[in-house]
């Protein structure tokens, strides 16, 4: 039933008589309630999950992604960790701590599931958080894989928050105001790492 649907059936009731039973008051009281909490909910999953959708890495975009990590150590972040592959695989290649930021629910219990499959639940750590308002003033290694509106935005949130020294890898969406050190991959599994010190030294060079 649509909204076309409610002011047909609300027609037909003042046809009928201009004084309502409270059945029909109950009735329709239900319906708008009903319409308008399912109104308020599409919207508000569409703001959060829809804007990026959950799209896992294959397998082989996170070896990939971890070729360009190899020789690092210290804290791994995964913003928009999905099922937590990607957290996973960094915590068997010896990143600690690990951490994934994610806002879905459903995402966030497989994640900690295949964390007690692979015998890290506890050591990795998966936390319902907006990415956007993760601090990663102490993060030396991140990995995104996002979507490509949301590049610039991110690359402000990176540049700003980050040590120098850290390294951010981007799969499928390249940072195009950034020069990578390094690509691994091909078509939708490329990955491109940044070092953060050298693109804000390529920012201070740039004519104003
Ligand atoms: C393309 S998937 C990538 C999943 C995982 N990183 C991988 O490579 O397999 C992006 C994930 O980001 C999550 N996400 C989107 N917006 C987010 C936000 N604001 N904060 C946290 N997670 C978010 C989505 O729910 C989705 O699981």
């Amino acid at each position: 039933m649509d909204h076309d649907d409610i002011e047909r059936l609300a027609a037909e009731l003042h046809k009928k008589g201009s004084s309502w039973s409270p059945f029909q008051v109950a009735a329709s009281t239900s319906l708008v309630l009903y319409f308008a909490w399912a109104g308020s909910l599409a919207l508000g999953l569409r703001k959060v999950y829809l804007q990026v959708p959950y799209v896992p890495s294959s397998v082989k975009q996170v070896r990939n992604m971890m070729s360009l990590l190899q020789g690092r150590s210290g804290k791994l972040v995964d913003l928009g960790s999905g099922d937590g592959r990607i957290v996973l695989e960094a915590y068997k290649q010896g990143f600690r701590p690990t951490v994934g930021y994610e806002l879905n629910p459903w995402l966030l219990q497989l994640s900690n599931f295949r964390a007690w499959r692979a015998g890290c639940y506890g050591k990795v750590f998966f936390r319902r958080e907006d990415l956007w308002k993760a601090d990663l003033s102490d993060c030396n290694n991140v990995t995104v894989f996002l979507a490509p509106s949301l590049v610039p935005l991110l690359e402000r949130k990176l540049l700003s928050e980050l040590p120098d020294g850290a390294c951010v890898v981007a799969a499928r969406f390249p940072f195009l105001n950034w020069s990578p050190t390094s690509i691994a991959g091909d078509s939708l599994e490329t990955a491109w790492a940044y070092n953060i010190t050298a693109v804000r030294q390529a920012g201070r060079q740039m004519p104003s």
